[in-house]
């Protein structure tokens, strides 16, 4: 798919810093890594995985960062140990942390209804949910609205403020309001709009700026776009078709 569509996604990009080199006096053995390694490449072979990372981190250092299989398969380029791979999902984990920050810097409270935040042109499906519902819930995934992860979300041409101001009362409920966990990536997409409003900055720089650079993950990208420098060393996705493992377009990776 197209990531000028995905403006009001997310593409998150991790690396590993390789902490090579330490191992002696770190506690990880090199016997032990080599036992990691053997079992991490059996695994491999006996899943049929492409690739993966593994980061080994003790008492705040790391002390084993190795990189397995391939970044991609059918030009056998190896995952080197530090290879970016998209994280998909795992980018709710960065927008948790940030709605946190923000009730951290009393900028917001855990029931605070969205909105007193997003004003009274904030609608969502019906007038209960739209009164009550608070960043408790999107973050709990109690709103009971639907996910429309993959090709429904490309569709969506807009931006996060269209979407979350516009689209989203629109959409179906799947359950009653706070009647279940419903996951749902619009829950995200709406807490990741609400720190944009609180913040006055946009989720991308406000995760980069408060997140990847006190963190140092300073080979950490999120954005809609890579550049082609990007997939230099950026894992490709890919998938079985007809039992074989295929490589995807780069275009398809997806939030
Ligand atoms: C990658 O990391 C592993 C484990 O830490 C290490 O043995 C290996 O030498 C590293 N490779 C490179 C190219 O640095
Ligand atoms: C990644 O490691 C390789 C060596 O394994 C090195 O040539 C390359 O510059 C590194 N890239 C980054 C972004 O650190
Ligand atoms: C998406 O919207 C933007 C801005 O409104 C427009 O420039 C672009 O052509 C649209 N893309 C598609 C695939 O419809």
């Amino acid at each position: 798919m197209s990531m000028g569509k995905l403006r009001g996604c997310i593409l998150l990009l991790l690396a590993i810093q390789a902490g090579h080199g330490r191992a002696a006096d770190s506690g990880f053995s090199s016997e032990k890594a080599s036992k990691l390694q053997k079992f991490v490449n059996g695994l491999i072979d006996c899943r049929k995985y492409v690739g993966m990372s593994i980061a080994l981190v003790k008492d705040g250092e790391t002390v084993f960062a190795q990189g397995f299989g391939y970044r991609d398969r059918q030009n056998r380029l190896r995952m080197e140990n530090n290879t970016s791979i998209s994280i998909g999902s795992i980018s709710k984990g960065f927008t948790a942390t940030l709605v946190a920050h923000a009730v951290s810097k009393e900028q917001l409270k855990w029931d605070q209804p969205l909105r007193d935040i997003l004003g009274n042109d904030f609608r969502l499906m019906d007038e209960f949910r739209t009164e009550k519902a608070t960043t408790r819930d999107l973050l709990a995934h109690t709103l009971g609205i639907p996910s429309f992860i993959g090709a429904t979300m490309g569709i969506i041409n807009v931006t996060r403020e269209e979407l979350c101001m516009k689209k989203l009362q629109h959409f179906p409920t799947k359950s009653d309001f706070r009647a279940k966990l419903e996951y749902s990536n619009f829950n995200f997409l709406l807490a990741g709009y609400v720190t944009e409003k609180l913040r006055r900055k946009t989720w991308e720089n406000d995760v980069t700026e408060t997140l990847f650079k006190a963190l140092g993950m300073s080979d950490t990208k999120v954005g809609p776009k890579l550049t082609s420098a990007d997939w230099q060393n950026t894992a490709y996705s890919h998938s079985i078709q007809d039992g074989k493992i295929v490589k995807n377009p780069e275009e398809d990776i997806l939030p």
